[in-house]
């Protein structure tokens, strides 16, 4: 990459499984995509100061603050990236949008519909102004997920009648897993639902190019009260005050109907996102624990053949792959990340949108708010409510 090519300075706010995820992004995406950019790390926050300077030199940043407003205010930065729990994206994302910052900021957009509203027209306004603001819906950014989208697109599935999707995870199965930000509601504003769910919802809706009009959904919370960390089981406990599992029906505005799971109780799954869509002329499944494949089925085939073909996402005419290896060297879970930086820097230097929007975002908090409404209501809930907490 030459010296022509103009500096995009990154700051980061958070550390941890989403920090180390980003940088790792941050560092790989310019040696395998041709970016108009060239991403510098050039300041790490987090609040602790010899946390966030290991961290620093650790996943490569030049620099360490310990308050994210210094971040928003340091010329050199020209993107922040958030990294932190739910209850701080929408001040950090506004504030770097108001400042001229483009925005990378990771699901859920807020922890609830008023703040991502809020963050959605900060976005909008900003767009005005040439700042662009993205949402880290990852997992859009799997080649074989971007593959379902195109074939569905292709109408290659015809109408779309039924889509199935489960996020299952089981890292809190055992009662005594510890309290964390992920188990409160101020921090996480949902349990499963938010953290896992949302995912769902959005790759249902971008694989389908569908919205999810009305909900009818089941929040259970299994185990109310767990050991704060560090503390075993005789330190003293910390009221639970989300949901451990979701389940929901949803109504499709292209008619299909959706029945979606989203638990961290389901024991033995680790991280399987599994989604199936039947169409009136075919069928595609996907299991993120078989990441690199993609199943189809086309309905057309001659009944002797006919069955679910699976296809080996590693071809240079799939999507992302490419960039990377010889077809048949799989890709992994950090790849999502590469990609998805580098789409955001091939938008901001095409002046256009990246996708997905704040407002695709806040879409996602709205389907989400009208499934706890339903919840606890017990009733068919439209999605369309723009202000319900
Ligand atoms: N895209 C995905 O697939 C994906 C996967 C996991 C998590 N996430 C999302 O990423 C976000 C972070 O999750 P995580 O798993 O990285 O959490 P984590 O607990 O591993 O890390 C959170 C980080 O934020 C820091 N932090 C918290 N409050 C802060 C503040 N006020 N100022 C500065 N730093 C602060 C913590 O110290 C920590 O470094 C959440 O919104 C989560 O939903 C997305």
């Amino acid at each position: 990459m030459g010296d022509s090519v103009p500096t995009l300075g990154v700051g980061m706010v958070g550390y941890a499984f989403m920090g180390a995820a980003h940088s790792q992004a941050w560092r790989t995406a310019p040696h395998f995509f041709d970016l108009p950019m060239r991403p510098a790390m050039r300041v790490l926050c987090g609040r602790d100061s010899a946390g966030v300077t290991a961290a620093a030199e650790r996943l490569g940043w030049e620099s360490t603050e310990t308050d994210w407003k210094q971040v928003v205010a340091n010329d050199a930065v020209d993107l922040v990236d958030i990294c932190t729990p739910g209850d701080t994206h929408a001040a950090i994302a506004i504030a770097a949008l108001e400042a001229g910052k483009h925005v990378l900021c990771e699901k859920p957009l807020a922890n609830s519909v008023a703040e991502a509203q809020a963050m959605a027209d900060a976005a909008e306004q900003a767009a005005e102004r040439g700042v662009r603001s993205m949402v880290g819906f990852t997992y859009r950014r799997v080649p074989a997920i971007a593959l379902a989208r195109e074939l569905v697109s292709q109408g290659r599935i015809g109408d779309v009648r039924h889509v199935r999707a489960q996020y299952l995870q089981d890292w809190i199965a055992d009662p005594l897993a510890p309290m964390t930000w992920r188990l409160q509601k101020e921090k996480a504003g949902s349990g499963a639902l938010g953290d896992i769910g949302a995912h769902i919802v959005d790759l249902t809706q971008y694989i389908t190019g569908e919205r999810i009009a009305s909900v009818n959904g089941l929040l259970q919370t299994f185990v109310e009260e767990r050991p704060l960390a560090g503390n075993g089981t005789s330190g003293g406990t910390g009221q639970v005050t989300v949901d451990d599992a979701a389940a929901f029906l949803g109504r499709f505005t292209g008619g299909a109907l959706g029945v979606f799971e989203a638990t961290r109780f389901a024991t033995g799954r680790k991280n399987a996102i599994r989604i199936e869509i039947n169409g009136s002329l075919g069928s595609l499944a996907f299991d993120f624990e078989d990441m690199n494949v993609l199943q189809f089925h086309d309905a057309q085939d001659s009944s002797q053949t006919a069955g679910f073909r699976r296809i080996l996402v590693t071809e240079p005419e799939h999507p992302y792959t490419g960039h990377w290896w010889p077809p048949g060297h799989g890709l992994g879970y950090e790849h999502g990340f590469v990609h998805q930086v580098a789409d955001l820097v091939a938008a901001i230097g095409r002046s256009e949108q990246p996708l997905p929007s704040f407002a695709q975002g806040l879409q996602v908090q709205q389907v989400l708010a009208a499934i706890e409404r339903s919840s606890e209501l017990g009733s068919w809930e439209s999605t369309d409510e723009r202000t319900s907490a």
